[in-house]
């Protein structure tokens, strides 16, 4: 299990591009199955859990071979429609493979995903989605054995927008007979960089990115080729590097409007902010002062996923700023290990209050999940000293190459 190495305490400057998004991708890999020919992904991130999904698909009789940074998938051969256990507790997100699978087999196996280091991670709202399209889902001994015969669109409505499930949902409805009406749709960017995908397939999508998404189904699928959007997760992550450390970065082809909420609160955190037509430019003295409660929001509210991140970066803020997170159970598991460096945080079940500090001492400190090991970097990067951060491999889930990106920002971090 390799670490990273971060001298901390200097400002960060220089321009990147963001990678392909790791949760646009990984649905779109699914989403492949569809469609029995070939599908070109450009844009592609080198993730471990692009790993883990091109097992799957492999698995599955699928071919899934890298060319630089495009993956050209083809389903032609797909011969299998059960997923063993190995292979889905490699990535929690694997769930996502039911719909797809269904749709094009009628009828999956796969065993119940793990849960994960952010808590349970339910699926009862995919398995109600998929019941109401007519699939029958039997669950025992830990696995979902699932028989569709004939998948029927319907009106379905979500009892919360989940991500996951609006996702699973679209790719049944997809193979369905009729038409689908999906209501209370999570209305994430990726979920409408999805349906460009499948629009771009030949699947007969509308409304994504809204709260009511419309799919016609078994509309006939044809070879295509995608580019994935870009991570804004991973942008929000080097936002709040350079706003910690201080310093100036401009980072290009990234769509402001999915980072409003984000850089809305660096910019009353008291960096500058600028968005041209696709880059994000964003200075920082280092100095930030304490903002108004973070409250994590489904889309287009604040995103969970920075919640760790924003943290980091407010570390040494003047003043107190209080987090609510509202979408995950146990998010705050990157708490221990900011305070290790000298951070001053109280976590009361969902609320963590964060006072600000003089100044940040680098630690040996560990990863314990995705975005919350990103945090623990940007930390690093504006302590005093020298941080060790290990278990890496939690954040190389999301992140192509981390280190790579911020030394081309000018930190001195290296990977061991
Ligand atoms: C997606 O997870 C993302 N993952 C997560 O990103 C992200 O944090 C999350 O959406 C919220 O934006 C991918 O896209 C691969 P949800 P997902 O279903 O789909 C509850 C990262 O760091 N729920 O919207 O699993 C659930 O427990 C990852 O990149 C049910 O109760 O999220 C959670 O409290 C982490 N029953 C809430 O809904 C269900 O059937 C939102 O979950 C499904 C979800």
């Amino acid at each position: 299990m390799g670490e990273f190495v971060i001298a901390g305490g200097r400002p960060l400057t220089g321009s990147l591009q963001v990678q392909g998004a790791k949760n646009s991708v990984l649905p779109i890999l699914a989403a492949t199955i569809l469609h029995s020919g070939t599908s070109v992904l450009h844009n592609c991130p080198h993730l471990r859990d692009v790993d883990a999904s091109i097992r799957i698909l492999r698995h599955l009789g699928c071919r899934a071979e890298w060319e630089r940074d495009s993956l050209v998938v083809d389903t032609a051969g797909m011969q299998c429609c059960e997923i063993p256990d190995h292979l889905m507790r490699e990535m929690r997100s694997s769930v996502i493979f039911l719909g797809a699978i269904l749709a094009r087999c009628g009828r999956a196996d796969l065993s119940m995903p793990g849960g994960c280091e952010l808590g349970p991670r339910p699926i009862d709202l995919h398995l109600s989605a998929l019941r109401q399209l007519g699939a029958r889902i039997e669950e025992g001994g830990g696995r979902l054995r699932c028989e569709a015969g004939e998948l029927r669109g319907r009106e379905i409505t979500l009892s919360i927008p989940s991500v996951g499930a609006t996702e699973n949902a679209i790719l049944a409805a997809c193979g369905s007979e009729g038409t689908t009406v999906l209501m209370n749709a999570a209305r994430e960017p990726e979920i409408l960089d999805l349906q460009r995908f499948l629009a771009g397939m030949g699947c007969a999508v509308q409304g994504a990115g809204t709260s009511t998404v419309t799919i016609q189904g078994r509309s006939p699928t044809h070879d295509s080729e995608h580019t994935i959007m870009p991570d804004r997760i991973v942008a929000a992550t080097y936002l709040a590097a350079v706003a910690a450390a201080g310093g100036e970065v401009e980072l290009r082809q990234v769509d402001y409007r999915h980072l409003a909420t984000v850089t809305g609160a660096l910019h009353e955190a008291g960096c500058q902010v600028h968005s041209t037509g696709d880059a994000v430019l964003l200075r920082s003295s280092g100095n930030l002062h304490s903002i108004r409660p973070v409250r994590t929001a489904p889309y287009p509210g604040f995103p969970t996923d920075a919640q760790a991140v924003l943290m980091a970066a407010l570390l040494r803020s003047r003043g107190a700023t209080v987090f609510v997170e509202n979408i995950f159970e146990n998010r705050y598991r990157h708490v221990d290990e900011l305070i290790r460096m000298g951070a001053d945080i109280r976590v009361e079940g969902r609320v963590a209050v964060v006072c600000g500090v003089d100044r940040l001492q680098g630690a040996q400190v560990r990863a314990t999940d995705l975005r919350g090991g990103a945090a623990l970097v940007v930390a690093a990067l504006s302590a005093q000293g020298e941080s060790r951060v290990s278990c890496i491999h939690h954040i190389q889930r999301g992140y192509e190459d981390i280190a790579r990106d911020l030394r081309m920002l000018g930190a001195e971090i290296r990977e061991q």
